[in-house]
């Protein structure tokens, strides 16, 4: 959700270092940030500001931080709380001794925090975190790991937290449950992120922190605690090929990972598929497929959510697999019944977002087969999965998932060919998918020569205040991914239906004023689509045809965005370019921040 960040090293670097961080990888969350940064004088500077890291580091430029080595700093998506500056981290102890900084929810915060007003401490924020702070110093009993062990028995709930002691500067400590924690080496400096990709560059390697550890890093040592022994986690090496993200030429982030979207497909089926001999090759899903899986859970959220459905065609029409798709929130709190010839797949961009891996961990928690279908390589749900396939999508900075839906789409295909060619598919089907895959790249790259004709679509309906997204079948997914696209980018109302659906009641929101777009890129439904589409035409309301250059059923649409379809299942990931397209034109007209819209985070690491 938010970000945490601290940095011991060089006088003079902290606040620097801090900032930069914060700014690096600002998309996770983004509605408040703040800094606190120390000295070997005893020196303590907290600085905040509401709305982007860029506005707390112009409230910096006047202060002179040459002697200031360590700091720690936060990005906030507020949970508790409004967005004020009195609620931005970091937040003080009642001494001033004391900092903290939290990515999480602590859940009896209450409860703790009249037990700490009773005995005399002033809150000076609306948040959760508060409490951590004031109850740290209330227990300190002089030793920082011995104390942080006694403030996790009181805590309930989601946390990253990293603390500072006015008192000694030299060290930085926290502890982790469910919220993401890395300790960075570099060669003088120590550092502590959410993430290690936002310290690519700035060190040789690092620790992805486990539940539960408690850590304390100084320059020269660190220690890690697990249940009270000392834990051993291995120090992973940076790539050589990992670097950090640039824009290049483009305008924002999400206009770049669009057009990523022909390379990412190639990445996605490297290796995995063979053109040259049609085959399919993946060790994983071997093992897999030895398993004998006569049902499939599909649990994830938002546009992974979306993509999970698509593999529930997939799988059921390929593999012949029935399979169940929940959203990860509701998934967690149901009954379940695992059983061993069931297979649960999880499927995550970040693979931090909290629903889906606390449901992932209580599958395994009852001997249940687990998958992951994962963006980010040792992120927590790849590393709690232990197996299942990486989306290869490289990193996306857009808080809108693009690229990695189309890949996240395509591992369904690829685990649904694989299953399929052992269950009985129809090897003349299974040939035309895989010829329609090796020509996928090149059909999304002529989508998006099409860009400045979606464009003025878009812009002609940008002022509407109500859509309806409808498709059936694969078509009635991209319809609800396509409605979430304009919704999180334009803030716009929009709805997406089964086109057959809309007669049963919703139609009688039909006017001139709202109108719907029709993905209708053939196939056997198309048909329907198209009597769908007359009817909301004969009720006045304009209908938006996403449709094949050859649709015989053209003149029903107010207007058409046309593309060259491939077979009726592969034309998902071409429709769901336009719709990209079309939010994106929609949110750019009306003055939108595309890659950071209002209210949202990257990663959803709170429940
Ligand atoms: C979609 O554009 C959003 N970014 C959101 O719905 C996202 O897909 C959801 O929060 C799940 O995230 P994950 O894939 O990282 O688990
Ligand atoms: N719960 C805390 C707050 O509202 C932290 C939220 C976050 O993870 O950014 O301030």
């Amino acid at each position: 959700m938010c970000w945490v960040f601290g940095y011991i090293g060089a006088p003079g670097k902290a606040a620097r270092e801090v900032l930069a961080g914060l700014q690096r990888l600002e998309y996770r969350g983004y509605d408040s940030a703040g800094i606190c940064v120390i000295n070997p004088d005893k020196n303590l500077e907290v600085i905040k500001a509401v709305g982007k890291v860029n506005n707390l580091k112009v409230k910096t430029d006047s202060i002179d931080f040459s002697t200031y080595h360590a700091g720690i700093g936060h990005t906030r998506w507020a949970t508790h709380g409004g967005v004020t500056e009195a609620n931005c981290h970091p937040h003080l102890s009642q001494s001033g001794r004391f900092v903290v900084i939290h990515n999480g929810i602590i859940e009896n915060y209450a409860e703790l925090r009249d037990e700490l007003i009773a005995k005399g401490y002033v809150f000076h924020s609306e948040t959760d975190t508060e409490v951590t702070v004031h109850l740290f110093e209330d227990i300190f009993d002089g030793d920082y790991l011995s104390t942080m062990t006694k403030l996790v028995a009181k805590m309930h709930g989601a946390y990253g937290l990293v603390f500072l002691d006015r008192d000694n500067g030299n060290q930085i400590f926290g502890t982790k449950k469910g919220s993401p924690m890395v300790l960075g080496f570099g060669k003088t400096e120590r550092y502590i992120s959410s993430d290690y990709r936002s310290l690519i560059g700035l060190i040789d390697d690092y620790i992805i922190l486990e539940d539960g550890d408690i850590f304390l890093v100084t320059l020269d040592n660190y220690t890690i605690l697990s249940g009270w022994q000392d834990a051993d986690r291995t120090r992973q090496i940076v790539g050589e090929d990992e670097k950090v993200v640039e824009l290049g030429d483009f305008p924002n982030f999400m206009l770049k990972e669009v057009f990523e979207q022909p390379r990412v497909l190639e990445d996605v089926f490297r290796g995995r598929i063979d053109f040259s001999s049609n085959s399919l090759h993946s060790d994983t899903l071997e093992h897999i497929a030895m398993l004998g899986i006569k049902k499939v859970t599909i649990v994830a959220s938002g546009t992974s959510y979306h993509a999970g459905l698509l593999g529930k065609y997939y799988l059921e029409e390929l593999s012949n697999i029935p399979v169940d798709v929940v959203v990860s929130t509701e998934f967690k709190y149901k009954k379940k019944f695992v059983s061993s010839d069931e297979l649960y797949i999880f499927v995550s961009q970040s693979g931090e977002t909290i629903d889906t891996l606390d449901s992932l961990k209580i599958v395994k928690e009852q001997w249940g087969h687990v998958f992951g279908i994962v963006n980010v390589p040792g992120s927590a749900i790849a590393r709690a999965a232990g197996q299942g396939l990486f989306t290869r999508a490289g990193t996306e900075v857009g808080v809108a998932s693009t690229k990695a839906f189309v890949t996240q789409v395509a591992c369904f295909l690829f685990l649904s060919l694989y299953l399929g060619q052992k269950n009985g598919l129809d090897y003349r089907k299974y040939r035309e998918i895989i010829d329609s895959i090796a020509k996928l790249p090149e059909a999304i790259s002529s989508i998006l020569l099409s860009n400045e004709a979606i464009r003025k679509v878009a812009e002609k309906y940008a002022n509407s205040t109500n859509f309806f997204y409808l498709g059936r079948a694969h078509e009635l997914v991209i319809a609800m991914e396509g409605s979430l696209k304009l919704k999180e980018l334009a803030y716009i109302h929009s709805e997406a239906y089964s086109s057959g659906e809309l007669k049963h009641g919703s139609i009688a929101l039909i006017d001139s004023d709202f109108p719907s777009l029709m993905i209708n890129g053939g196939g056997i439904l198309s048909p329907k689509n198209a009597s769908s589409a007359e009817e909301i035409r004969a009720r006045g309301g304009p209908v938006i045809g996403i449709i094949a250059k050859d649709d015989p059923n053209k003149q029903v649409y107010a207007d058409v965005i046309e593309f060259d379809p491939l077979i009726s299942e592969l034309n998902p990931f071409l429709e769901v370019v336009i719709l990209q397209l079309f939010a994106y034109h929609i949110a750019n007209f009306l003055g939108r921040d595309v890659d950071k819209p209002r209210n949202l985070a990257k990663s959803v690491t709170v429940e």
